[in-house]
């Protein structure tokens, strides 16, 4: 934990906690996780030491894609709350000396939002349908999408209306895309970009980042539609035009005191990484190669050499990110087979299509390498990113029945890959084992959420039950109850009270140094095979110095000069580091 609020550099070392909101805990029983359930759990997310939580969108949305179909960016949704319980959070967790960040979703609206009905309602041609991307269709009587360009959750870009023009979504049809060139989408971003920062909200995660500007012109669409416009770049992705947007909302940012923070989602390649986070832009982007590695000890050196680099040429700070509302939770990708594959988690993506039955999910393995895992993390320079329930340990949830599916990605695919979609890490979390729910008529292995919800759906004092009592939007397996956060809170050697210890850990010895320097210590000098351990040494709190050595290979690593801090696992009879473990030292 941070200790000078008002410190204009409080992000470039934090722990950030990673809410989705819809999922986190359900303060007026209508199970759908709310802004006061969040209020009701500031303590704990204090104990647990984060620096700051980044809320998943709260907004009014019709949850065509979680929330990330945005109706009103200024508001909150009135399932989730009003924006007088955002204030008192957002009181709550300063008084505790907790950041807050909120979710901006630039690229595209929901077909509900002002915006997009006016475009609907006055017809092709008019300055209502320019603030997003309508074209005429292709074919004798314009049938035919503009060009081919895909979803990204699946099938056409394209979505014709009822007047016969077609609109791009590069997600769900519910998500038109924005025209970025347009002065009144500009203006209404900074409108929202201050309407939070007024509300005393320190930052910003901004959606899609990299997707905002877009080539519709340089060719005939249809050409374009093969992937390349007269530039060569890609007509969509990660375009040059993209930084002047964000130069703009720089100037925003610095109009306050601290200046605002944010930190961008572009899934683009390592090298171009950095221009979103120069400090003239964002100031700092999502590094997904850790999410995207493999256990292999390569992988995660290439992620570590690329961050750190992209740190430097930014003039920013390195991000570590494991888990988030988009992948497979961590502890189960670790634990199932290690294979190379074409794109990231396709083995993981396989085995939850098939609902988890494909290949073995080996828990306690996967339990040990992530223990092994956060002290790689943590020990590293710059922020790091946890999402919730990932201190609880918590493994994806596979079973879900097709039905009780919420991800529009299940019912369409991602990528052109049938996939059962992101639902089996949004689960809502179990606070409470007693509140246990009885077994489900409709299948044994998850809870009836009407006779228990883990706490989930727990009363809060002054919060109104609502009349009609449900059970969690998203269905607990019954498994669930030996993760809860009561249990692990009274277990010291819980996955929860280590993450507590290792986050007190880091924000004692290697956040106040303000030293973001690396050396790699090499495996042969350890005693060690190449490529099987990540082995490094950071500069510490008393002049002192942390080795952090990870064990990947088969046969145990001899432990370095130093005194043992804190290991994710027994370490051998002669202190050695077995295979799966990490460990620091200091000296
Ligand atoms: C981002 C979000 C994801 C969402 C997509 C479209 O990638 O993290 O959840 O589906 O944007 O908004
Ligand atoms: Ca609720």
């Amino acid at each position: 934990m941070i200790s000078d609020m008002n410190a204009s550099d409080w992000w470039k070392q934090a722990v950030v906690y990673q809410v989705y909101p819809r999922s986190f805990r359900d303060a007026n029983g209508d199970g759908i996780g709310d802004i006061r359930g969040v209020v009701s759990k500031i303590d704990y997310l204090a104990q647990l030491g984060v620096d700051a939580i980044w809320l998943s969108p709260f907004y009014p949305s019709e949850l065509a894609d979680g929330g990330y179909d945005v109706i009103d960016y200024r508001d909150v949704d009135p399932r989730l709350g009003t924006l007088g319980d955002f204030d008192d959070l957002v009181a709550a967790a300063h008084a505790t000396g907790i950041k807050v960040i909120v979710d901006i979703v630039p690229n595209h609206t929901s077909n509900k939002h002002r915006f997009f009905q006016e475009a609907l309602a006055a017809g092709p041609g008019s300055p209502a349908r320019e603030r997003y991307i309508f074209r005429p269709g292709r074919g004798e009587a314009g049938e035919l999408p503009p060009n081919e360009w895909k979803s990204s959750f699946g099938g056409s870009a394209w979505e014709r209306v009822d007047d016969g023009e077609w609109y791009l979504h590069l997600f769900a049809p519910e998500q038109p895309d924005l025209n970025w060139k347009h002065p009144d989408v500009r203006a209404e971003f900074e409108r929202t970009l201050r309407f939070w920062a007024d509300r005393g909200v320190d930052g910003f995660r901004i959606d899609v980042a990299h997707a905002l500007a877009k080539d519709l012109d340089s060719l005939p669409l249809e050409e374009l539609g093969r992937g390349r416009g007269a530039d060569g770049l890609d007509p969509l992705w990660d375009r040059p035009e993209v930084h002047e947007i964000y130069r703009s909302w720089r100037r925003v940012f610095n109009e306050y005191e601290p200046a605002r923070f944010a930190v961008a989602e572009a899934w683009v390649v390592p090298e171009h990484q950095r221009y979103y986070a120069s400090t003239e832009e964002l100031g700092q982007v999502f590094n997904f190669e850790f999410a995207k590695a493999g256990w292999r000890a390569e992988d995660f050196r290439r992620a570590i050499e690329e961050g750190l680099a992209c740190a430097e040429l930014s003039g920013s700070t390195s991000t570590w990110v494991l888990s988030n509302h988009d992948v497979p939770r961590h502890p189960s990708r670790f634990g199932l087979p290690q294979v190379a594959a074409r794109v990231h988690h396709q083995l993981a993506n396989d085995w939850l299509l098939r609902d988890g039955a494909t290949y073995v999910e080996d828990r306690a393995l996967g339990a040990r390498r992530a223990r092994a895992a956060l002290l790689m993390e943590m020990g590293l320079p710059g922020s790091v990113y946890i999402y919730q329930g990932e201190e609880l340990g918590l493994f994806e949830v596979a079973t879900i029945p097709w039905d009780r599916l919420e991800d529009p990605q299940a019912r369409r695919t991602a990528h052109g890959d049938a996939v059962k979609g992101r639902d089996g890490c949004r689960v809502p979390l179990p606070w409470s084992a007693s509140d246990k729910p009885a077994p489900a008529r409709w299948d044994e292995t998850f809870g009836d959420g009407a006779t228990g919800s883990f706490g989930f759906s727990a009363p809060v004092a002054g919060v109104p039950r609502t009349d009609a009592p449900s059970a969690p939007h998203l269905p607990q397996p019954l498994w669930y109850a030996d993760f809860a956060a009561d249990v692990q809170e009274a277990d010291p050697s819980s996955m929860l009270s280590f993450y507590r210890r290792v986050l007190a850990l880091r924000s004692e010895l290697l956040a106040p140094t303000g030293d973001l320097s690396l050396t790699w210590m090499e495996p042969e000098a350890l005693g060690a095979q190449p490529d099987q351990v990540i082995a490094f040494e950071r500069p510490c709190a008393d002049g002192k110095t942390l080795a952090c050595v990870v064990n990947f290979g088969a046969t145990d690593v001899p432990a370095p000069a130093g005194q043992l801090l804190v290991a994710s696992g027994d370490l051998a009879p002669d202190g050695s580091i077995p295979t799966d473990t990490a460990a620091w030292f200091v000296c």
